[in-house]
């Protein structure tokens, strides 16, 4: 049976530290220079129906590292759901490559490529989800904290595909997940439903910044208007201002908090520059994990 990865919640625990004790040690060949193939003659085949910047570069280089290939198509190539039927360009790419990475805009249209691709699918972020990004945020935690025990993270802003997905991992890693956001701006609640239901973690929703960073030891935030949602940018720039984080907004916070953002960061709305650039700040480290994980990502799907 193939295996996708198109939530946190398709591994088990178990499989996440094992993702991570694969991510630390291919990491550690890399910086060393060492040569670490385990994907030779591997080809993925790499679809954006969005803009990208880091999931593209990681993954390509990603693939190369391990000694595999990876295919470029743009927004413009394949035109997935209106020129061609997702189950269709599923079904040919199986005939072609040994794994799809796709960024779709509706989740249901990945849900539907894993169900016709007889190849491994990776969701590299919908409208619903962002899993390779939670899993590089919350490896890049265990990095600069060497544990994940009483973790405590605060998310500031909009309840998006990465907050869904760092509910997810509530469901599979226990934590203390705060979410601070405007009223109507809430995380999908089948997601957070599910991930109180699975017990390990506290979720709470709230709705004031400040409380909401008190003890954290991880500040994330991200983007307040998602790709696909331009149009709703003022809007939305009015409603999420005061969760803007700033330097005022750190002086409630521990000395030590891990100021996170999944890139690309709108400077001067969700976070202002003294900060992402500022002493806390691990945004670079974060973008840079998300090779080292998705490489381990896909090794765990091609290999077990
Ligand atoms: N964080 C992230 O997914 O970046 P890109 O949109 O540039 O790929
Ligand atoms: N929530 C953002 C994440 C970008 C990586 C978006 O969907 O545009």
């Amino acid at each position: 049976m193939k295996r996708d990865f198109i939530h946190i919640t398709d591994f088990s625990t178990e499989e996440i530290n094992e993702i991570f004790e694969l991510t630390a040690k291919m990491k550690a060949y890399v910086k060393e220079g060492k040569e670490y193939m385990p994907l030779k003659g591997v080809n993925m085949a790499m679809i954006f129906a969005k803009p990208s910047a880091r999931t593209r570069i990681s993954f390509e280089t990603g693939m190369s590292q391990m000694g595999g290939h990876a295919i470029y198509l743009s927004p413009n190539d394949i035109g997935i759901g209106k020129r061609e039927a997702v189950k269709d360009i599923a079904r040919v790419i199986s005939r072609y490559d040994d794994v799809i990475m796709a960024r779709l805009f509706e989740h249901t249209h990945m849900l539907e490529m894993a169900k016709y691709a007889t190849v491994p699918v990776i969701n590299g972020l919908t409208d619903l989800n962002h899993p390779c990004q939670v899993m590089a945020d919350i490896f890049t935690v265990l990095e600069h904290r060497q544990h994940l025990n009483d973790l405590k993270v605060a998310f500031i802003g909009d309840g998006n595909n990465v907050a869904n997905s760092w509910i997810n991992l509530a469901a599979r890693l226990p934590m203390h997940f705060v979410l601070a956001s405007p009223s109507g701006y809430d995380p999908d609640e089948t997601i957070l439903n599910n991930a109180r239901n699975v017990g390990i973690s506290r979720i709470d929703i709230l709705r004031d910044p400040v409380e909401a960073v008190h003890d954290a030891d991880v500040i994330y935030t991200d983007v307040w208007a998602s790709m696909g949602q331009e149009e709703e940018a003022e809007q939305r720039r009015r409603d999420f201002m005061p969760f803007q984080i700033n330097t005022e907004l750190m002086k409630h916070a521990k000395k030590e908090s891990l100021v996170m953002h999944c890139l690309p960061a709108h400077r001067g709305d969700e976070i202002t520059d003294d900060v992402i650039d500022g002493p806390n700040s691990i945004v670079f480290d974060e973008a840079e994990n998300r090779m080292h994980v998705q490489k381990a990502i896909i090794v765990k799907l091609m290999h077990g």
